[in-house]
């Protein structure tokens, strides 16, 4: 699968990366994200990056010692992310292709810890709900979830504001779901895909508390330095939580 840079070969460090209309892949990790690393090693099972793409949490929680079942839809993001992955660890990499929620599953209570970085924008609110659903089921007590996704707030989406917030206004149960990007987005539509769900603190927290979780912390994020600056807004751009099932 090809990969477009998009910002210039003098800010290699704080790279974006293009994956064929399924959004960016961040090069370095998010707060977030890096407390999904972070934790990896000491959660009481095995962990899961659902989403994984090219390895941004898998391969450091790799290296801190995690066993890693590493997500995502398409097939060649897992087979380029094990490719990226050093000898040494690949014994402690589990690969498991298939679209969240309907295509995998596991054994309820058997996992440590679960990574969702900018995976359910890309899915339905039904499906969002179930997704929690099941996350909270397939994990161990005292596992958590680690959720990072875009607000309504992200730069790129700024024409669909009115309508999130007219929505929010009138009390709508998923007010931050696009059904046309194309129409909102066009120069971004050819990165991404038709319909995408920005969620908020309210919903979030509304399917955390109602799947079983504990929310240990939540809260808006910036968008990264490296961001291009037409996804920037107000530092409202992403929204993050970590979870804990009791
Ligand atoms: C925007 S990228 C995020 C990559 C990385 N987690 C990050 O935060 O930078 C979304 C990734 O999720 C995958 N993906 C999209 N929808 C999915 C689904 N329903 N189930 C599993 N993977 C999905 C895409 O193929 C892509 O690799």
């Amino acid at each position: 699968m090809s990969a477009t840079i998009l910002t210039q070969p003098a800010e290699q460090d704080a790279l974006i990366v293009t994956l064929n209309r399924k959004g960016y892949m961040l090069s370095k990790p998010e707060k977030y994200i890096q407390a999904f690393i972070d934790f990896s090693p000491h959660a009481p099972g095995p962990v899961l990056d659902i989403g994984a793409a090219y390895g941004v949490a898998t391969i450091p929680a790799l290296a801190k010692g995690a066993y890693v079942i590493a997500n995502d839809l398409h097939e060649g993001h897992l087979q380029i992310l094990k490719s990226k992955v050093p000898p040494s660890l690949i014994d402690h990499l589990e690969l498991k292709s298939g679209k969240m929620p309907d295509e995998i599953d596991f054994e309820e209570n058997s996992l440590g810890a679960v990574l969702t970085s900018r995976i359910f924008t890309f899915i339905l609110p039904e499906e969002f709900e179930v997704s929690v659903e099941k996350i909270f089921k397939w994990l161990k007590p005292g596992g958590k979830l680690f959720y990072l996704g875009g607000s309504p707030y992200m730069g790129t989406f700024r024409k669909f504001l009115p309508t999130y917030q007219k929505r929010k206004a009138e009390g709508h149960r998923w007010p931050g779901f696009i059904e046309d990007i194309p129409s909102c987005t066009p120069e971004r539509a050819c990165d991404l895909p038709h319909s995408m769900h920005l969620l908020d603190e309210e919903v979030l927290s509304r399917s955390l508390l109602r799947a079983g979780f504990v929310i240990e912390t939540m809260g808006f994020n910036s968008a990264l330095k490296e961001h291009p600056e037409d996804m920037k807004l107000d530092g409202r751009e992403q929204i993050g939580a970590i979870a804990c099932k009791p």
